[in-house]
């Protein structure tokens, strides 16, 4: 049985993925997580006692540790999603993000060397390519234009993969992926705020003329599509990942008020995001076409069903929103 090292499993995408890995492949999983605000255990309570997945506190930039962890536990590949994630979080302060998700790249890679390990998989996102006009969509071969300080630290860890592989041959692929939604994802981003927003009957924040374009897919889709890449990715290989479904984020904003009964006067359209990108689309022809994969979501009833989960696991969000995510909602909200 191989053993994958995950990074960042506590958050979002990644406990998504663990919890879809091990459903779905026999993979032995070992997660190490630094357990930033965005880590949260409780994301993974259902699997802790599985005995193919293990938990180690541990941050990516500690070389000795992340060494020590790979040794004892004879790891045979790593995929990175440990990563700081949010953009405004980086306009208010990058330095987290450079040394995470540059540094603590660096490591990984490094490790990887060391090791010989067998494979690497380097969980990026369509933002590195930078913002779209009207028209067009990203293709693995569109020129790194990372516009935010969270999406140039991205762009500068998929420049390391990519150097790694060229100079040392490191068996490293990468994934960019759009953006996703679903559940246990933190409610610092837009469909999570927005729904606990509405539920709370708390004004929903807007930015700009609420007509920036994302391309959502959700989250099951996305870890399917990781686990294919894994599996089956060509070395040295960029796949996009997309679920050609583009929307404006006020389209989003006035489906979720809907669903949840909620008059749209609780819309507040606030000052936007400096430097915001205008539009993300993703052509995820490769991915479809090499390794045969394809979303089995719509936005329809996937968005459905990510409302309803919020609404039946709000002790999870109830007690990240009292906590230190206050502070942060304030320093952004009521205070730029
Ligand atoms: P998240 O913020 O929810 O989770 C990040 C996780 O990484 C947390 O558990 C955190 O504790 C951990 N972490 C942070 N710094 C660490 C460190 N130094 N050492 C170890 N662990 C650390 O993020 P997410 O939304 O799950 O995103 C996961 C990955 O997917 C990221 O690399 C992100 O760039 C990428 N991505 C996200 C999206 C999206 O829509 N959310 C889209 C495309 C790509
Ligand atoms: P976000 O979820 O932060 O993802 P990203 O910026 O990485 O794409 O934001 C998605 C879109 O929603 C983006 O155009 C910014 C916008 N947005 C708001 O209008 N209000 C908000 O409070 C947030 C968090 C985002």
């Amino acid at each position: 049985m191989k053993k994958i090292l995950v990074t960042g499993g506590c958050g979002f995408i990644g406990s998504n993925f663990i919890r879809y890995a091990l459903k779905n492949s026999d993979y032995e999983i070992v997660n190490i997580d630094k357990l930033t605000y965005a880590g949260n255990l409780k994301n993974l309570i259902d699997v802790q006692s599985d005995k193919r997945y293990k938990f180690y506190k541990a941050d990516i930039c500690n070389y000795e540790l992340v060494s020590y962890i790979i040794e004892k536990e004879k790891v045979d590949s790593i995929i990175n999603f440990a990563a700081e994630s949010h953009v405004d979080r980086s306009i208010l302060s990058s330095q987290e993000f450079i040394r995470t998700n540059v540094t603590g790249t660096n490591v990984l890679l490094e490790l990887t060397r060391l090791y010989s390990l067998e494979r690497f998989l380097q969980i990026s996102t369509d933002e590195v390519y930078g913002s779209l006009g009207p028209d067009g969509k990203f293709t693995e071969t569109t020129p790194l234009s990372p516009n935010s300080p969270y999406s140039a630290s991205k762009a500068s860890a998929d420049l390391l993969v990519r150097a790694y592989n060229h100079t040392y041959g490191l068996p490293a692929l990468i994934t960019r992926c759009s953006n996703n939604y679903g559940p246990f994802q933190f409610p610092e981003k837009l469909i999570p705020l927005m729904i606990i927003n509405a539920i709370n009957n708390k004004p929903l924040p807007v930015y700009g003329d609420g007509m920036n374009v994302r391309d959502w897919i959700y989250v099951e889709d996305h870890c399917d599509a990781i686990l294919k890449v894994f599996e089956k990715g060509e070395i040295g290989e960029v796949y996009n990942i997309g679920a050609e479904n583009e929307m404006p984020n006020i389209e989003i904003v006035k489906l979720i008020l809907k669903e949840l009964g909620k008059d749209e006067s609780l819309i507040t359209f606030v000052k936007d995001r400096p430097g915001h990108d205008r539009r993300y689309a993703i052509d995820a022809t490769k991915i479809k076409t090499k390794l045969n994969w394809k979303p089995n979501h719509t936005f329809e009833t996937a968005i459905k069903e990510t409302i309803s989960w919020y609404l039946q696991n709000k002790s999870w969000w109830e007690e990240i929103i009292s906590g230190d995510y206050l502070n942060y909602y304030k320093k952004w909200y009521e205070e730029r």
